[in-house]
């Protein structure tokens, strides 16, 4: 039977009485076994039918076919004491069948309408296959792409990640967890993963309070306004304290300060690996350290299932903890509508027509420009051979990035095959020059030279396998990999007007390449579409928009390197590098600068070039003086003073010039994208609450400090027409 959606979506108090009613039948081995998460058992074999009769499993995630899971489902409803429901979940990242570019690739296109839309397509395919919750959206604040997983993540910034993130909970929960098409969001690694030590995967972070609360929470507590159904616990220590063990995040602020009444995961083993966090003694210890934190449901290892029973036992552990886990995890399944026969799931065909078309678009617009002398991009009419060369223009693994497991890899369509298919193969030379992004070798450089002196302009795909990015890929070297520069060289001797399109998941550093090429794309992993969305910028049927929500180093030394960074009191300026000649004791030298690199980014966040100019005039504030319970009105006008319609990101940033705790030189408060026409004028209007500008002081109490502050409204975090204010009692 199919209910229409949200027809049984009970009220909270109707969820909590049956919770109620099935707590007390239920047994202690009952609840711990809903406190369990494993992988689904590959094939659904004898013994797993019969651990679901026994209630031996709450949840199960990732592999299993739909048939399996339907089968799994009847076992756990039918034949099981009790009939509780079992919950699915995947890995559906950045899509599942049809794949999106990657999260930092989507953050680039600062499109949250595209990215809800991105997020509900997904939820459609994973839906559609009787799975009911994804591990996503990643929030981890990221600030340095030695980091693998900075990949999965929507950048360094807290405002832009926290609407980004919102955007993709509402996408794939829906107007109703009950839809059919909806499937519960998970706000992961909770919290400051990112912020691992020296970019080591899983290290330590060590982050003070008001930055916690300022830049790593901020995202999970917009998710939980979001309404997102899950938190997913980190790996990583905070200040000593795991995150699966921290009663401060997890009791404290979560469910203390929040009121989160939602369901909490550990990651993957992350409960035993309290042990060498050097926090728990062993198993039992764990155990009790993380349901002493609120951890509901543990992924993949049994600590719980082996040790709770002991830990009640022995009067250690309350047992109104686990029932307050059970809890949690029982009201998501009552709010997916799995005790009340949630809708069969809506057939859907993988890699729809509608799906492609939003891939395409959000690939399109996380494309960011970099560089672009001479305007060689778009490829003029008259380009009649176009050389397409480098290991990254037709691979189809590659081109999905990291954390695409449910992808349909020949689904991929590569830039090499889309601009086939548009120009036909008789003005297209093509050689891989490299087998991979890691090949040493030159043993392809030759043919790749003999390609680019062929034609009228060279575009070279180079980058990153995403074998090289995502989860325990850390990197301490961020050049291009490989024999790449050495292959740019090479192609640049030719003396070919060179366009760079680079593929990876993270900032790289190819300051000396972008030098040979005349324009350089950066084009994340894009997934599924990518190819067309490339070929479409390049040939101008597009005009690229994306924006860096990441700072690109020019150098690793330089991380971690981020726009929202303190003054400190001995600011630098640009462009002051080197020992000073002359006087040994030079003041000017003595500032907090680089001798031997310039300390600011190669390209800042939010920049991005587009093949039209955009001019900021005309800078407008509603006041000079604005009451801490007030609002400030912003306005400027923005024109297309060049030759293509495009969009414009403007941003709105501020900075407090004093404080009773310093304040980054720039926080982005607002932002909005514009369409203009060539020779349009638009007035974008900001509205900015004073309560925006809140901090924690230095009696680490969230509130808004009357004082002077600049304001700017901006292509990017560097630029932009400047104008002060006040906030006054
Ligand atoms: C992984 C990741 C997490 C993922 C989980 C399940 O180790 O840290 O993001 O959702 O395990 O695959």
């Amino acid at each position: 039977m199919t209910l229409a959606p949200g027809a049984f979506a009970a009220t909270s108090e109707e969820i909590e009485k049956r919770i109620n009613s099935l707590l007390q039948k239920m047994t202690l081995e009952e609840k711990l076994g809903q406190m369990s998460q494993a992988p689904f058992p590959p094939n659904l074999p004898d013994n797993a039918k019969k651990e679901i009769r026994k209630g031996r499993w709450g949840s199960f995630f990732n592999a299993g076919t739909p048939a399996e899971k339907t089968e799994a489902q009847r076992i756990a409803r039918k034949e099981s004491r009790l009939g509780i429901p079992l919950v699915f979940a995947q890995d559906a990242i950045h899509g599942y069948r049809t794949v999106y570019p990657i999260p930092l690739g989507q953050a680039a296109s600062w499109n949250p309408e595209l990215v809800r839309q991105a997020a509900r397509m997904t939820a459609r395919e994973v839906a559609s296959e009787g799975i009911h919750w994804t591990f996503a959206p990643m929030i981890d604040i990221a600030r340095d792409p030695r980091w693998g997983r900075i990949a999965e993540s929507l950048g360094e910034d807290p405002y832009l990640t926290s609407i980004l993130g919102s955007a993709m909970i509402k996408g794939f929960q829906g107007e109703s967890l009950t839809d059919a098409g909806s499937i519960a969001a998970c706000a992961k690694h909770y919290v400051g993963y990112g912020a691992a030590e020296a970019g080591r995967e899983y290290n330590s972070t060590w982050i003070p309070e008001n930055l916690l609360r300022e830049v790593y929470l901020k995202p999970f507590d917009a998710a939980r306004k979001a309404g997102v159904a899950t938190v997913m616990t980190a790996f990583n220590s905070i200040n000593g304290i795991p995150a699966t063990g921290n009663v401060f995040v997890l009791r404290q602020v979560l469910r203390g300060e929040w009121k989160f009444d939602g369901m909490v995961v550990s990651d993957y083993t992350a409960i035993p690996e309290l042990i060498p966090h050097n926090y728990a003694s062993d198993m039992a210890d764990a155990a009790y350290k993380a349901l002493r934190a609120g951890v509901d449901m543990e992924m993949v290892s049994t600590a719980y299932y082996d040790h709770a029973k002991a830990l009640i036992e022995s009067r250690k552990l309350d047992p109104k903890l686990i029932d307050e886990s059970v809890r949690a995890i029982l009201r998501l399944k009552f709010r997916l509508g799995l005790f009340d026969d949630r809708p069969a799931p809506r057939a859907a065909t993988p890699l729809a027509p509608d799906a492609l078309e939003v891939a395409k678009k959000i690939a399109t617009e996380s494309f960011v420009l970099l560089k672009n002398e001479g305007a060689v991009l778009p490829l003029a009419k008259s380009a009649r051979k176009i050389a397409i060369l480098g290991p990254l223009a037709d691979s189809q693994k590659d081109q999905l990035g990291t954390w695409a497991m449910g992808a349909d890899e020949k689904a991929v369509q590569t830039p090499l095959a889309a601009f086939r298919k548009i120009l036909g193969t008789d003005r297209i030379a093509t050689a891989p020059g490299l087998k991979n992004s890691r090949d040493i070798s030159r043993d392809g450089f030759a043919a790749a030279v003999e390609a680019a002196r062929s034609a009228d302009v060279v575009l070279l795909f180079l980058g990153e396998e995403e074998i090289l990015s995502g989860e325990a890929h850390s990197r301490a070297f961020l050049d291009l990999p490989g024999a790449q520069e050495q292959l740019v060289e090479e192609i640049a001797k030719t003396g070919k007007p060179i366009a760079l399109v680079l593929m990876a998941g993270r900032p790289l550093t190819f300051h000396n390449p972008a030098t040979k090429a005349k324009a350089v794309l950066w084009t994340w992993h894009p997934g599924t579409m990518g190819g067309p969305a490339i070929a479409d910028i390049v040939l101008g049927n597009s005009v690229p928009s994306g924006r860096l929500p990441v700072t690109f180093p020019r150098t690793v030394g330089q991380i971690p390197i981020y726009y929202s960074r303190l003054n400190t009191g001995r600011p630098a300026s640009e462009n002051e590098l080197g020992i000073p000649l002359g006087n040994p004791l030079n003041p000017q030298g003595y500032t907090s600068k680089y001798i031997d690199v310039d300390f600011t980014p190669e390209y800042p966040f939010g920049f991005g070039l587009s093949y039209t100019k955009f001019e900021y005039t005309n800078l407008r504030l509603s006041t000079a003086a604005v009451r801490v319970g007030g609002t400030l009105k912003v306005s400027a006008d923005i024109i297309n003073a060049g030759q293509y319609e495009g969009n414009e990101v403007v941003q709105l940033y501020t900075h407090q010039i004093a404080a009773s705790v310093s304040r980054p030189v720039r926080e982005l408060r607002a932002f909005q994208r514009v369409h203009l026409k060539p020779g349009e004028r638009k007035t974008v209007e900001f509205s900015l609450p004073a309560t925006e500008l809140a901090f924690y002081n230095d009696q680490m109490q969230l509130a808004t400090e009357p004082g002077k502050f600049h304001l700017w409204v901006a292509p990017d975090a560097v630029g932009g027409i400047k104008a002060n204010f006040e906030v006054v009692r």
